[in-house]
């Protein structure tokens, strides 16, 4: 029978996940991972009641103008600045988000790259690979930083700050974070964490993990001038969003031995990256895949699909599938 709403999926999706949609809307699932333009994401949604997309699609009043059937997006990713939400609000359009799914899988990510780059893992394998490694084992080659016992500065103590804090423990690190607001004491205790302010913060960590929400307020709240702060044998490591980041004033910072290393799995104009960055073998870098576990980025999806029947009236708490 037909079903009265349409549903638009911006890109592949898992088939099981889809497979919990078709009992209840019409699916129109894209099979091919494609940027759009604001005109194409504006034909794609002119005929649909919901959608489900992700941070390569940007959702601003020009791509929704003169929509009137579209009533929800469900963004999947914690991270919502693709969206525009005074936009949506004022077309009365419902946006949803992933928190907490995805949480333990993405700390556990800031650690591989927080490791990845003391250490040199990627640089040490693109080495070996090679085939330059021949003289056995020289002592004094490859040497890293510390990471063990070393003060672990956190930028932004949301879900995700927090899970890195906690794991702090096991590498007995001080951690200390600086956050728009503190945290309660309970909650900074079972973190082991101690708030400081930004200048503080910068000063004193020997490696900084960066976890906050993207804004324009935080636009470059990483450039010259907070990376000349830093300790030269600091390494940093940006998960949360290109454009917190001064991508070209880290990248010097690097190359002039200003910093040790970066771990870094979003940039600014993603998926483009500064070609000063790709030059620079103290930076490990990868493509936005810090939620990338196949369980985790499983139960986004499966998330996303679940908000977005429950915002067009169905689902487990909502409703029942059309009979
Ligand atoms: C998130 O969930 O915000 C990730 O960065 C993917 O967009």
């Amino acid at each position: 029978m037909s079903k009265s709403h349409i549903v638009w999926v911006s890109r592949p999706l898992f088939p099981e996940v889809l497979a919990t949609l078709a009992p209840y809307v019409e699916v129109r699932a894209e099979t091919r991972e494609t940027k759009r333009t604001p005109e194409q994401l504006h034909d794609k949604l002119a005929n649909v009641d919901g959608a489900i997309v992700g941070l390569g699609d940007r959702i601003d009043a020009q791509v929704i103008a003169g929509n009137r059937r579209l009533r929800a997006i469900a963004n999947v990713g914690v991270g919502y600045n693709n969206l525009d939400l005074d936009a949506l609000t004022v077309a009365g359009i419902l946006a949803t988000n992933t928190p907490d799914v995805l949480t333990q899988t993405t700390a556990d990510y800031a650690w591989a790259l927080l490791l990845a780059a003391a250490r040199r893992v990627s640089s040490a394998e693109r080495w070996l690979r090679a085939g330059r490694w021949r003289g056995g084992m020289r002592f004094d080659d490859w040497l890293g930083v510390d990471v063990h016992g070393k003060t672990l500065g956190i930028l932004g103590m949301g879900r995700i700050g927090q899970a890195i804090a906690r794991r702090g423990s096991g590498f007995d690190m001080p951690v200390i974070y600086h956050n728009r607001s503190r945290l309660p004491e309970a909650t900074e205790r079972a973190c082991h964490a101690e708030y400081v302010d930004k200048a503080q913060l910068l000063q004193r960590a020997d490696h900084l993990v960066l976890v906050l929400p993207y804004s324009a307020e935080n636009h470059h709240a990483i450039g010259a001038d907070e990376l000349a702060q830093m300790k030269p044998t600091a390494v940093l490591v940006n998960i949360a969003r290109g454009g917190i980041v001064d991508d070209a004033a880290l990248a010097a910072a690097l190359r002039e031995g200003r910093l040790a290393g970066a771990g870094l799995d979003v940039f600014e104009g993603e998926p483009s990256v500064h070609p000063a960055l790709r030059e620079l073998e103290n930076a490990v870098l990868s493509p936005h895949i810090a939620s990338a576990s196949a369980d985790t980025r499983r139960a986004m999806a499966q998330l996303a699909a679940d908000n977005l029947l429950a915002a067009l009236g169905y689902g487990p708490n909502a409703g029942h599938p059309p009979s």
